[in-house]
């Protein structure tokens, strides 16, 4: 039987989480793994009400719980800069670290491994990406023999959920409250809608996959907030549906980094994973596509990627034999100006001659294609929807075709969103 002594820094959601699921799930864990895992101390800064300890040592100090007589501690906190400091004690003190949390790796991932291996000792996170659907385990270690070119996915379950409700005609207000409520947004949701918590995920998918370094490079990132429901019903007239896709595609040496709102078909698989649920499609030369989903947040799905992770160190506790060697990325990032894409445009214009003549004029003159055209049913106002699909062409000339556009005497509002190439 395999042993490891625990100390738990954190005791709120997710720390009672991995807390109850070790001691529901004991048989299980026992028996599908051989391992048993003692918690030894709890760094808790208050009581949990929800959650009895029992005779757990509890301290008040989470720095405390590095000095104690363990071997690993499970960052729990949240949060970055102290969350960076608490880490980096307990690698200074020869402990191994597991932790949840996302943006610490995002932003000090680099420096913290680097610490760890100066230390000889494993930082393993798991659950920071996506709770426990397997992700990071399955790119450095399933899938190591593979040249994998393309990652891309819905990496953020609240706006999963937003948009797969506004699919289904709700509102996008009310679906962010719900989500709220049921806790799968962050404290301050604007992460999730803008974008951001996406963006830490592939980051940290990327850096596994490629070697781009923890901070990357700025990269191209936006939310959901602008999206309409009838931009659904649109889409789908066409065949698509619209995600909130991040990706990292390794073409010709150069690395794309990119998280937005994407049309993607409707036959697509990623395309029929609906509400909170992750989901990713990786392409690699050896297995051709593999597709990944389950649940990306919430306590017993944290529980699951924390509890893999203590599993994964009671197996192989050698750093020596078993530490994947980080390596720096030799791939350009390339520039988000220079990416094509096609495009589709809601356009509301006036009803009356000569508006798809002027539109498709403008686009004759910016030599940018056209792929359809429609102009959608009178809504009883005094303009019509126009949704244009082009052919590709560079983001950069994007914003310009959407500022001259909406300069033409016809057209009163307009809004675009990127589609994704199969
Ligand atoms: N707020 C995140 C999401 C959960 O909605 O996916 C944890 O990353």
């Amino acid at each position: 039987m395999k042993s490891l002594k625990i100390g738990i820094c954190g005791w709120g959601n997710v720390a009672t989480g991995m807390f109850n699921a070790l001691h529901d799930n004991v048989d299980a864990i026992k028996q599908n793994s051989g391992c048993s895992f003692n918690i030894e101390v709890i760094g808790a800064r208050r009581d949990n009400p929800k959650c009895n300890p029992g005779n757990t040592k509890i301290v008040r100090d989470i720095f405390e719980v590095c000095n104690h007589d363990i071997d690993v501690v499970v960052e729990l906190i949240g949060g970055v800069d102290v969350a960076r400091e608490l880490i980096l004690k307990a690698i200074n003190n020869k402990k191994h670290v597991i932790t949840a949390n996302k943006a610490v790796i995002y932003h000090h991932g680099d420096e913290i491994f680097t610490a760890a291996k100066e230390q000889g000792v494993k930082v393993l996170f798991e659950s920071a990406v996506c709770a426990g659907t397997p992700i990071i385990k399955l790119l450095s270690e399933e899938l190591a023999a593979n040249n994998i070119t393309k990652i891309s996915g819905m990496l953020n379950g609240t706006s999963n959920f937003i948009l797969s409700n506004m699919e289904e005609g709700s509102e996008f207000e009310p679906t962010l409250a719900l989500a709220q409520k049921e806790g799968y947004a962050e404290p301050d949701p604007a992460f999730d809608i803008e974008g951001m918590d996406a963006a830490h995920k592939i980051g940290i998918l990327s850096s596994i996959a490629y070697g781009s370094p923890l901070p990357p490079e700025d990269f191209y990132i936006e939310g959901i907030t602008h999206i309409e429901k009838d931009d659904f019903t649109y889409a789908a007239d066409m065949g698509y549906t619209i995600k909130h896709l991040a990706v990292a595609k390794l073409e010709r040496n150069s690395l794309e980094l990119r998280a937005h709102p994407a049309l993607i078909k409707v036959s697509s698989h990623l395309a029929n994973l609906k509400g909170v649920r992750n989901g990713m499609e990786l392409d690699t030369d050896l297995i051709g596509k593999i597709h990944i989903a389950g649940s990306g947040a919430g306590q017993e799905s944290t529980a699951s990627g924390l509890i893999s992770d203590l599993i994964h160190l009671s197996n192989c506790p050698n750093v020596d034999s078993s530490q994947k060697e980080q390596q720096k990325s030799v791939h350009e990032l390339s520039v988000f100006g220079d990416l094509v894409f096609q495009y589709y445009f809601y356009l509301d214009a006036e009803d009356k001659p000569g508006v798809m003549a002027s539109i498709t004029s403008l686009l004759a003159s910016k030599k940018v294609g056209i792929e359809s055209i429609v102009q959608k049913e009178d809504r009883g106002k005094d303009s019509v929807p126009i949704i244009l699909i082009t052919d590709p062409f560079k983001e950069n000339d994007h914003a310009e075709l959407q500022k001259e556009l909406l300069g033409l005497d016809s057209v009163k509002a307009i809004r675009s969103i990127r589609i994704e190439a199969e």
